[in-house]
């Protein structure tokens, strides 16, 4: 149990997938400021999964992704001896924390949530699951749980963080103070686009550079990328704005002078796409690289990435237990 006087903030992913440039540009940067200044707690939102995908074969491989996702926090500079990075099925004192919670949260409410409606639409599901209604309970349960004050996330979970609000709140007005009220904090960095042009890079969408893309792959990516779709030819006059590739080029490339150079050169019918892309496939790949030195260095070090699992989810549990017998005791159960 930490006893530092900083500020606690929680905030995760659930384990779907790899990471990418997106994740990168809307939380892991952040997060890596964040873990000297505060008390961080990062949630691997495992059981959160199961709320979408609990056929066997995704069930059976939680782990191997947790895996992964940890291998990706490494990479980019997460660091386990200054923050807490856990799993939370490891922490089974989570799930009776949202079963007491449910009880504070009528069925109308949880329905009113406006990403359920957005996951129904996208993954086509007619009736929700008891488990995916119950979607931001169990959220709320992992921010009290660690009795986060911050909890910095995108504004897709600011409704998640609201929920958190009203349950703290009532708990404390029905059984006493035992909960601070936390606050979500949203970043004002934008979504990254995808390489298609389309508003978000996702996995769904196919769209997306990995952190552990290879130099090839990014190369090929980078050449395949939406640009001005108006402009035909080099000689043609470009569109800066809203250009995936310049938007690239101003997030990944240091240098600021080739990036100005390039885009009066665009606007004027002055550059090919080849050159544009050329060069930003070297910035992203010049970026990516000391992310791709640090994988290397963890990624056969099975044992160490087992460990940190293991310790950040015991120092979680702890937390858990003492917000647990504090919850118990103010109901007198
Ligand atoms: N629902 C979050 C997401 O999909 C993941 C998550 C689970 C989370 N528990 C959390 C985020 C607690 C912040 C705090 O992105």
């Amino acid at each position: 149990m930490t006893n530092s006087n900083k500020p606690r903030i929680l905030t995760g992913d659930r384990p779907t997938g790899p990471l990418h440039l997106g994740h990168y540009v809307g939380t892991l940067a952040n997060r890596v400021k964040l873990q000297s200044k505060y008390d961080c707690y990062f949630i691997m939102a495992d059981l959160h999964t199961l709320t979408t995908n609990f056929s066997r074969e995704k069930t059976s491989t939680i782990n191997e992704r947790v895996r992964g996702l940890v291998l990706d926090y490494l990479s980019v500079g997460i660091d386990p001896e200054k923050c807490v990075i856990y799993q939370q099925s490891k922490v089974p004192e989570v799930t009776y924390l949202s079963a007491l919670f449910s009880n504070l949260v009528t069925v109308p409410r949880a329905q009113r949530v406006p990403t359920l409606k957005e996951v129904m639409h996208d993954l086509n599901i007619e009736k929700p699951s008891l488990g995916l209604l119950n979607y931001p309970v169990l959220q709320a349960a992992d921010i009290l749980m660690v009795k986060a004050n911050l909890v910095p996330v995108g504004k897709d979970q600011v409704s998640h963080v609201e929920v958190t609000r009203e349950i703290a709140t009532d708990f404390n007005r029905i059984y006493g103070e035992v909960f601070p009220i936390p606050e979500a904090l949203v970043g004002d960095v934008g979504t990254l686009v995808g390489t298609d042009g389309q508003a978000k890079m996702s996995k769904s969408i196919g769209n997306c550079i990995y952190l552990g893309d290879d130099e090839a792959t990014v190369n090929q990516k980078v050449r395949g990328m939406y640009t001005d779709p108006t402009r035909i030819k080099a000689t043609d006059p470009g569109k800066v704005e809203g250009n995936p590739v310049f938007i690239y080029h101003d997030a990944f490339n240091p240098n600021k002078a080739e990036v100005e150079d390039l885009k009066a050169r665009y606007r004027e019918g002055k550059v090919g796409d080849v050159e544009v892309k050329t060069k930003l496939a070297l910035a992203i790949n010049q970026f990516l690289e000391p992310i791709r030195e640090k994988r290397r260095f963890y990624e056969t070090k099975t044992d160490l990435i087992e460990n940190i699992i293991e310790s950040g989810s015991k120092k979680a549990r702890l937390e858990a237990q003492d917000t647990l017998n504090q919850v118990l005791k103010a109901m007198g159960i």
